[in-house]
């Protein structure tokens, strides 16, 4: 079901993105399913690499941001570019902060400052200030990276074609789920410890009463019939709340990380739940 070489990349550098871990996780996902139910898209890398992408999948990301560039992305992608051009030809420190502090309404120029931003900021993070207002630095390239490739953005918008594409929470995502569907979760992680605790993906945030109630979905999916399986950190709590069902260890390189010694090898948890 799933393919590495054909696969589209994410359109965006974005912390937690599955890439490196596919051998590892897919290994462990069912041959055969009803529909494909991913609650909390990021930058895709999982769906991305799915291989028959006419099975129908629900997505979904409450990041209104993403949510709108893989919009654009599936609908425009030709208009995406052409606007990814003209942000290119005008790359400079000034013209980052410029564009950090605009807020467009038309969804193709929003797509592309999202990307603009998050290939051009500081180490590829996503961050937002209480107000919801993105705060990245600029990330000091003397010359613009490339903002997309064509063959790429041209399979994504192609594997999107005839999915159905949510900003809601998870729970509204997960509960659509039923027999023979196979659920692919990647939460934000609980934090390891308070020194690992880089959890801002949203103005939100993530708590363990979300863990818990992601948890609750899950069984309640399992119950209807459905095959889930959810990614998280090899914290205590998680280990603990997911104590019923079948809780691998996946060993990850973590690299969205500030702190060079926090890079390198780290457990994970993915927690298979079938009935
Ligand atoms: C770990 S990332 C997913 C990474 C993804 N698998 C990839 O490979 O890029 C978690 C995602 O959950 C989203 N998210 C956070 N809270 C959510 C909620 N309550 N409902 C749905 N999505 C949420 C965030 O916007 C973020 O994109």
């Amino acid at each position: 079901m799933f393919d590495f070489e054909d696969r589209a990349r994410p359109l965006l550098k974005w912390a937690g993105g599955k890439s490196s871990l596919l051998p590892q996780l897919t290994i462990h996902f069912p041959q055969n399913f009803n529909r494909y139910v991913e609650p909390f898209f990021g930058g895709g890398a999982v769906y991305f690499a799915l291989r028959n992408t006419n099975i129908p999948a629900i997505l979904n990301d409450r990041n209104q941001e993403l949510f709108n560039l893989y919009l654009v992305a599936k609908n425009h992608p030709t208009e995406l570019m052409n606007a990814l051009n003209t942000l290119t030809k005008k790359y400079s420190e000034q013209f980052y902060y410029e564009l950090r502090s605009e807020n467009p309404d038309d969804a193709i120029e929003k797509a592309a400052r999202t990307v603009f931003l998050n290939k051009t900021g500081f180490n590829g993070l996503y961050r937002q200030n209480s107000k919801g207002n993105f705060n990245v630095p600029f990330g000091k390239r003397v010359t613009c990276p490339a903002l997309y490739d064509y063959d790429n953005l041209m399979l994504v918008s192609q594997k999107l074609e005839k999915t159905d594409f949510k900003n809601l929470d998870f729970e509204e995502i997960i509960k659509q789920s039923g027999e023979d569907d196979f659920v692919y979760c990647d939460p934000p992680y609980e934090p390891l410890s308070t020194t690992s605790s880089f959890n801002a993906y949203t103005a939100g945030g993530f708590s363990q009463n979300d863990q818990v109630r992601l948890r609750d979905a899950c069984a309640a999916a399992v119950q209807r019939g459905a095959f889930v399986a959810v990614s998280n950190s090899s914290a205590e709590f998680i280990k603990e709340i997911y104590k019923e069902w079948n809780v691998r260890i996946i060993k990850a390189k973590r690299n969205i990380n500030s702190k060079a010694s926090a890079r390198g090898e780290i457990d994970e948890v993915l927690v298979l739940m079938t009935k």
